[in-house]
């Protein structure tokens, strides 16, 4: 059974020991933050992700740099088979486009987009108490905001088609939330999905 100690929760990178090497050929992590680039370059190497072999990336920009991202894809042809958000989109200023570009430009046709994020509660009420807070909470953490609707905006997420016209950026969509029920009052409730890019 997987344990976390206090110590590892308070150190970020967890993702790297999710991705299977044996699967996985290399992993670029994007973290503007100085401060994490010790815990994430840790969490990379014990899951066998290296600098040294190429297998292992650590990009100190923000999302928002899609040229330094694709410049670092470029031995894989410019595109990534997967991008991974968790607990992010809540931070990013202006996440939505930030990700639309990445979803355009830099997942591959069929590739697949996974986050694990805290949305907006779809019980209006409980929504105006997340609006309340957000103000407050960013400061304290980050620039984080409570009252996004993350799950909202992916799912409707658009490509330009062949043609010039409009056309589904997804597949398929799967999502699976922490409140299955639209009437509990949880002010972060928690949204995991699964989302496969148009071929
Ligand atoms: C709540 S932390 C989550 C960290 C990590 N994903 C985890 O779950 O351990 C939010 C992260 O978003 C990062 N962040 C903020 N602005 C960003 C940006 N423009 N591009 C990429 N990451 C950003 C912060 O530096 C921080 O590491």
């Amino acid at each position: 059974m997987a344990s976390f100690s206090i110590w590892e929760l308070a150190r970020f990178g967890h993702t790297a020991r999710y991705l299977p090497r044996n699967q996985v050929s290399s992993y670029l992590a994007v973290e503007p933050n100085g401060l994490m680039h010790f815990g994430l370059r840790d969490a990379a190497h014990k899951a066998g992700y290296l600098e040294s072999d190429g297998s292992f990336f650590l990009l100190p920009c923000g999302a928002e740099d899609t040229q330094t991202i694709i410049r670092t894809t470029h031995s894989s042809g410019g595109s990534v088979d997967c991008i991974v958000c968790i607990l992010t989109l809540c931070s990013i200023p202006d996440a939505e486009k930030i990700l639309m570009r990445l979803v355009r430009d830099v997942l591959r046709p069929g590739g697949t987009l996974f986050i694990f994020e805290h949305v907006r509660n779809r019980r209006e009420d409980v929504a105006w108490w997340q609006w309340l807070w957000s103000p407050i909470w960013s400061v304290f953490f980050d620039g984080c905001r409570l009252d996004r609707a993350t799950d909202k905006w992916v799912e409707r997420m658009e490509d330009i088609d062949s043609s010039g016209g409009m056309m589904a950026m997804w597949k398929s969509v799967i999502m699976k939330y922490s409140t299955e029920n639209d009437l509990e009052d949880n002010i972060m409730p928690h949204v995991l999905g699964t989302f496969i890019k148009h071929d």
